[in-house]
């Protein structure tokens, strides 16, 4: 008798992001006359700008033509993906990272998940606490999270590192020795940052215990303070211990085009294997490399045009974001983030739970947002809103909770 994964009948319940829009999907069922506005899962609303989608449509004629149609990518990603990636992303901020350090791939949920094939069982991952659920949730399908304690709402082998108001949501080191440490800033889903300087001790004590950063990077488009680091490799050593995921959902817009890559630098070793080639062996083997027509949307997005039009998207958003947090602060909420992120983290009125607090947005306000407990424990008592909705729905759902 063949036998299942048993490490996913551990998984309490379903995916943050499911749970909330099967909730949502039942409100809107008994309730069909309410005008709901999502705020809540990081889902962009504005269209592919014009440079992306002129790409996209050259690049569609170049397919209905025998001369110029392209089967299976490059396992990497086609070079003039991978150059302007390499030459926008990096050499413009001073960072030396070579073609065959760059992995295109379908987007950074999909390589936060995929990195751990190449990591045996038996590391132990540390994560801050609130964390993006694909991190905690991929490492518990692999083994590797032990036991779902539910009366804590933790896994018994993941070290948690709190990221509370007392630090500025951002996490300290950890007492205990972690193996694979995961790092997300611009912060998912606190919107919290850190400095450069700081995000150095962190590459020091990652070489100095042999640990591993896998540092989502996935938000740096909305960075707007000079001393937050856009990428890890900025950080000297950092070659040597970190993995550096990237996407084109939340700067471009591709949340459906699906577009991402993950950098692992060639210095990059345990034991003398480099990852650099465990990751290219799993690429080649178990991915079939994003399609050409949209890598040319992604190369799009560095052209002059698409980075004015991308860059005018980011404002947009950032915008909502300034609108919901000044609405918020009026009403009188704690909130933070929101300044170099697109997330807003605030505290729950009244001593609300953060589901308390998302059922009664949902019934009273018809807003839906993001319970800061389903991000982990430390999460309790806080709610995320997102900057992503429209402008005239991120207005007029202020409105609402201010009328609350
Ligand atoms: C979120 O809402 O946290 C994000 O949309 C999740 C993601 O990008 O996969």
């Amino acid at each position: 008798m063949y036998k299942i994964n048993e490490n996913y009948l551990k998984l309490p319940g379903s995916y943050l992001f499911s749970n909330i829009a099967k909730k949502v999907a039942a409100y809107k069922e008994a309730n069909p006359q309410k005008d709901v506005i999502s705020l809540g899962i990081g889902d962009v609303t504005q269209p592919l700008c014009p440079a992306v989608i002129d790409a996209m449509h050259k690049a569609v004629d170049e397919m209905a033509d025998g001369t110029t149609f392209h089967g299976y990518a490059p396992d990497l990603g086609y070079e003039f993906l991978r150059s302007a990636i390499r030459d926008n992303d990096y050499k413009a901020r001073g960072v030396d990272i070579a073609l065959d350090e760059i992995f295109v791939s379908d987007g950074a949920k999909s390589d936060s998940g995929n990195i751990g094939d190449i990591f045996a069982e038996n590391n132990r991952i540390a994560v801050c606490d609130p964390v993006y659920p694909v991190y905690v949730d991929t490492n518990a399908m692999s083994g590797r999270t032990g036991e779902y304690l539910p009366e804590q709402e933790k896994w018994s082998n993941v070290i948690y590192m709190p990221c509370t108001k007392a630090t500025n949501f951002a996490p300290e080191l950890p007492k205990e020795t972690p193996d694979i440490i995961y790092l997300c800033f611009p912060n998912n889903p606190t919107g919290s940052t850190i400095t450069k300087a700081q995000l150095q001790e962190w590459v020091d004590y990652a070489n100095k215990v042999g640990a591993v950063i896998i540092y989502d990077a996935a938000y740096e488009a909305y960075i707007s303070e000079d001393d937050v680091p856009h990428s890890i490799y900025e950080c000297d050593g950092a070659k040597t211990c970190a993995i550096e995921l990237r996407s084109f959902s939340k700067n471009a817009g591709f949340t459906g085009t699906r577009l991402g890559f993950t950098v692992i630098p060639k210095e990059l070793e345990s034991n003398g294997v480099k990852l650099n080639a465990l990751w290219a062996r799993r690429h080649g083997t178990k991915f079939n490399g994003a399609p050409y027509i949209i890598q040319r949307a992604g190369e799009a997005v560095y052209s002059e045009a698409g980075k004015a039009q991308t860059k005018e998207q980011v404002a947009y958003y950032m915008n909502n974001a300034k609108v919901i947090m000044e609405g918020l602060k009026s009403a009188g909420f704690h909130v933070s983030g929101g300044v170099n992120a697109p997330y807003v983290w605030l505290e729950t009125p009244d001593g609300m739970t953060s589901w308390d607090f998302f059922d009664h947005l949902l019934a009273n306000a018809n807003i839906v947002g993001t319970p800061g407990s389903g991000f982990g424990p430390s999460g309790e008592g806080y709610f995320r809103l997102t900057a992503f909705g429209t402008y005239e729905n991120t207005l007029k759902a202020i409105e609402r909770i201010k009328a609350l």
